[in-house]
């Protein structure tokens, strides 16, 4: 059960928001380890992984539902066949079920269920995938989500590619959420920022670093 049901809204046009990815985090001591950034940040990332869509296993549902936090959880779901799943996310208290592009052969049927669930709906593509894929979704979902490394792993280099995604995306769509997901620290994320994105995902950078607070307004 979740501490606080009451979640701002997502889109804040022009604000920058920063999102600790907790999968640099202390499993063991999850919660004391979000605690520990909640009170700078204004969501968390939580990456789940399937060890099909991506060489990597983390955790699902039933480990999202024992987060105690008020800060909306946006759900990045590196899974294969991301419709099973939209209905255990709602009940275990997602703000947002980011789904990859490159999983579905149907989003827009998609993001309506999540939306159906009462969840926001995020969509994410990889580097190698181009955002031409994103058309038919664009105008539905609530953000996108750039992937700046391959997914499956934390703590790997920020690969530019993105940075042109972004502009492309900022310049289609002034409101829209652009997040941006892997490799961010004070210097690409700038970068990110200055091509138009508003949401900055970090997870080694700010759990790594002996001054986390620090690392995060380094990140403003
Ligand atoms: C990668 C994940 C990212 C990752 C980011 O598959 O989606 O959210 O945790 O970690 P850093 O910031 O260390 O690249
Ligand atoms: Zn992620």
């Amino acid at each position: 059960m979740r501490v606080c049901k009451k979640l701002p809204p997502l889109r804040m046009k022009n604000k920058l928001q920063i999102s600790p990815s907790i999968l640099s985090a202390d499993f063991g001591r999850l919660n004391e380890e979000i605690a520990s950034i909640a009170a700078h940040v204004e969501s968390l990332h939580v990456d789940v992984m399937d060890g099909h869509f991506v060489p990597n296993l983390t955790f699902g549902a039933p480990v999202v539902r024992c987060i105690k936090t008020s800060l909306p959880l946006e759900c990045h779901l590196m899974v294969e066949n991301p419709e099973h799943y939209v209905e255990a996310f709602e009940k275990a208290g997602a703000h947002s079920f980011i789904f990859h592009i490159e999983t579905t052969v149907a989003p827009a049927e998609l993001v309506a269920a999540i939306h159906a669930h009462g969840m926001k709906a995020g969509v994410s593509l990889n580097p190698g995938t181009d955002i031409s894929t994103l058309a038919e979704v664009l105008p539905l979902v609530d953000s996108v989500l750039v992937m700046s490394v391959n997914p499956g792993f934390g703590g790997q280099a920020f690969m530019p590619v993105a940075l042109e995604k972004i502009r492309t995306l900022r310049a289609q769509f002034p409101d829209l959420n652009i997040a941006v997901d892997g490799g961010v620290n004070a210097e690409t994320g700038a970068q990110c920022v200055e091509a138009g994105a508003n949401i900055l995902v970090a997870g080694s950078f700010i759990f790594g670093a002996p001054d986390r607070e620090a690392a995060i307004e380094s990140l403003r």
